[in-house]
This record gives structure tokens, C-alpha cells and sequence, in this order.
């Protein structure tokens, strides 16, 4: 079956007798011993949370799935699962939180090198015997840098090490990071799985059933880390409109770069879809779509920046991406002080609204600080 089909069929099993389409939400927190499906405790799992572990594996066509309660618990179960005393190399542009996981919560237990992914030679130098984790995350957040997964995969397995890629921008409908090599992809379903800014979850997906896979799911079941019964429901009815949402987001987003590409006031405008970015053939290589958010830094600093966001109508200025409304926000001013983020640097999750009201917002915003 194709990726929409799957998006809307996979997962969705109606065990009643009612004639109800759709898998209803099993409250339940405990189960009856003996039962049919051989569910316990809702920690453990439940019906709603195999069948959004079913199906999120099937798009990322993967072996299995485990859903998390947010996108830093799932990236934090992968370093968790790696022996004490483990060297990892991550992007220098990693997403704050999970670098903030990694420094924070594993210092002292493991080592962690942060490398320019798009550069091959500077992971090959990284490397170190006891590298057991290669993690990437492309487009990474907030600059947009692509990563080679195929050459990065062949770089980490000759190492003996796992490839993990954040798959959180590209989403399985444009990049299938198993496909080209990775072993395991984490998301963060709050972004465009929820795709409508009211759920917080993660997931990680495995290309194999294995020994790291086994702690992985330990890890789930033990530490706890999991989404409620709704969440896993509402999240579920969300990714089977997924692939429309997409196709629509990186239309839009390709819209607001061309946009910005040719706008006086704009410095340097971020985005895979742009023949002019450093990373575009890479990506038009294993991606089939570049995603929906677009980075771009505008003249005059941090100041002008603050400026225009506010003069925008439509824009919230918030955080996170991935939701069906526009979202703009001066990244530096989020990430804290070590950030590596230009100040000026604005990052906008282009929604789905129509882009002539999204551009003549923009407009009446430019000539505010022009
Ligand atoms: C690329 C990326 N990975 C991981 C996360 C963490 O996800 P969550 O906020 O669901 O914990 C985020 C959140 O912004 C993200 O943008």
C-alpha cells in the first residue's frame, strides 16, 4: 500500500462488535488477566498505543515502534539504552533540548563530540573507539543543515556504532531515514504528527528487532515515559491526515523562502528547497519534499528581528513547529546564552493558511522596520 493508505488504515482496529469505523479510546487502565490480547497495565500497553506504535512503524517502514510521552523522552531513552562509558557523536546544531539531555542528564556517563554533520570528514575525526552512537537530525533545527544519511550510515556501521536520525522536520512522507541506512529515527509527534500544536509525544522506530531495541523498550515500559490512552488516539487520527499536510507545508514553505530570497531586508534565507543552500542536492537526494519550516536573518540585528515579529498579525510568536497555524520566534532568544544560533536568526513554521494572506502579513511587517 502506498504511504496515504497506510497513513489512514494502518493501526486502526475495531475489536467490538458496534460497526464503529474508527478504534475507540480504551480508558482502561488495567486489563483482566487472561485477556485475548494478553494487555496488563496501561504502562506496559494498550490498545491505543499499539495501534499508534502499529502504524507510525509502518510509515517509517520500520520493525517496530515504541511511542513516547514527549520527543525529548524518546531521544533520551536512546542514550540511556547505550552501555556507561559511550562516545557519541551529535550535530553541533542539535536540537537544545536533546543536547541539554545529553550534557545534562548522561554527564559523567557519557562522552559526546558535537560535529558539523554536513561535513564527513569532521565525523571520521570524531570518532573514537568506544563511539557507539552517531546521531543525526536532518534538516536540523533551526539552521536547516542536511546530512548525508546514506555516507554517515556507512561511517557509523564500519564503526560498529548505531545511526539514529531525528526525522522530526522531514517526517516519513518526504524521508525514510531506515531506507537509506539509519538504524533507529526518533520524532517528536508534538511537531507535524500532532500537526495541530495540542499533543506532546515522541517516538522511536527500530529497522530491526534487536538487542538495543529489547533496552529501548524496557526503557518504555519500566521508566514509563509513555502517552496516555487519548494522546495515542488523538495522535493517530492526526498522522492519517499527515501527507496532506506536508505536501501542503513545504509548498507554503517554498513560497515564504523564494519570498525572502528576493526580499532587501533579509540577509540569508535557510531552506533545502533552494538550489542556492549548501545542502540541496543531498537532500533533493533522500528526501522527496524539503518540510515547512524556513530560517531566514534579517538586517539589523537582534532588534530588527524582535521588531518584525511583532508587527506580525498572523505569525503567533511562539514556540515549537509543526502546527497547521504559522508560528514565528527570534531562535537565540529561546535557546539561552551557548546557543551557536545567530541573533538574528528568525525560524518560522509555515502553516497552512493561505499564502497570499501569509505573505501580505509579511509585507505590511517589512515596512514597518524598512
Ligand atoms: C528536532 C526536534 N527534536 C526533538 C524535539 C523534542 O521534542 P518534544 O518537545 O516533543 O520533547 C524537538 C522539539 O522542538 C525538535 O524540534
Amino acid at each position: 500500500m502506498k504511504f496515504e493508505t497506510r497513513a489512514i488504515h494502518k493501526g486502526n482496529h475495531v475489536t467490538d462488535n458496534s460497526g464503529s469505523v474508527v478504534q475507540p479510546i480504551t480508558l482502561s487502565t488495567t486489563f483482566e488477566h487472561g485477556n485475548e490480547a494478553g494487555l496488563l497495565y496501561t504502562r506496559a500497553g494498550n490498545p491505543n498505543r499499539i495501534s499508534l506504535e502499529e502504524l507510525i512503524a509502518s510509515l517509517e517502514q520500520g520493525a517496530d515502534a515504541a511511542a513516547f510521552s514527549s520527543g525529548n523522552a524518546a531521544g533520551t531513552a536512546v542514550f540511556q539504552a547505550l552501555e556507561p562509558g559511550s562516545h557519541i557523536i551529535a550535530p553541533d546544531d542539535m536540537y537544545h533540548g536533546l543536547h541539554n539531555s545529553m550534557t545534562k542528564l548522561f554527564k559523567g556517563i557519557h562522552t559526546v563530540s558535537f560535529v558539523d554533520m554536513s561535513d564527513l570528514e569532521a565525523i571520521k575525526v570524531a570518532l573514537q573507539p568506544n563511539t557507539r552512537l552517531i546521531w543525526v537530525e536532518t534538516p536540523s533545527n533551526p539552521l536547516l543543515k542536511i546530512s548525508d544519511i546514506r555516507r554517515i550510515a556507512e561511517i557509523a556501521h564500519e564503526h560498529q556504532a548505531i545511526l539514529a536520525c531525528d526525522n522530526t522536520f522531514a517526517t516519513p512522507v518526504f524521508q525514510n531515514p531506515l531506507l537509506l541506512g539509519a538504524d533507529i529515527v526518533m520524532h517528536s509527534s508534538t511537531k507535524y504528527f500532532g500537526g495541530h500544536s495540542d499533543i506532546l509525544g515522541g517516538a522511536l522506530v527500530t529497522k530491526e528487532q534487536n538487542d538495543f531495541w529489547i533496552k529501548i523498550r524496557t526503557i518504555q515500559r519500566v521508566g514509563g515515559a509513555v502517552p496516555s490512552a487519548s494522546d495515542c488516539y488523538w495522535l493517530a487520527r492526526s498522522i492519517r491526515s499527515l501527507a496532506y499536510r506536508m505536501k501542503g507545508h513545504a509548498e507554503h514553505a517554498m513560497v515564504l523562502a523564494d519570498y525572502f530570497l528576493v526580499n532587501p531586508i533579509v540577509e540569508k534565507v535557510f531552506y533545502p528547497g533552494l538550489k542556492s543552500h549548501p545542502g540541496h542536492e543531498i537532500a533533493a537526494s533522500q528526501m522527496s519534499g524539503f518540510g515547512g519550516v524556513v530560517s531566514f536573518q534579517v538586517k539589523g540585528g537582534a532588534e530588527a528581528a524582535d521588531k518584525l515579529i511583532s508587527e506580525l498579525k498572523l505569525f503567533a510568536n511562539a514556540t515549537s513547529l509543526g502546527g497547521i497555524e504559522s508560528l514565528i520566534e527570534r531562535r537565540a532568544a529561546v535557546e539561552g546564552p551557548d546557543t551557536l544560533t545567530p541573533p538574528n536568526l528568525i525560524r518560522v513554521s509555515v502553516g497552512l493558511e493561505h499564502t497570499d494572506d501569509l505573505l501580505e502579513d509579511l509585507d505590511q511587517a517589512f515596512s514597518k522596520i524598512n
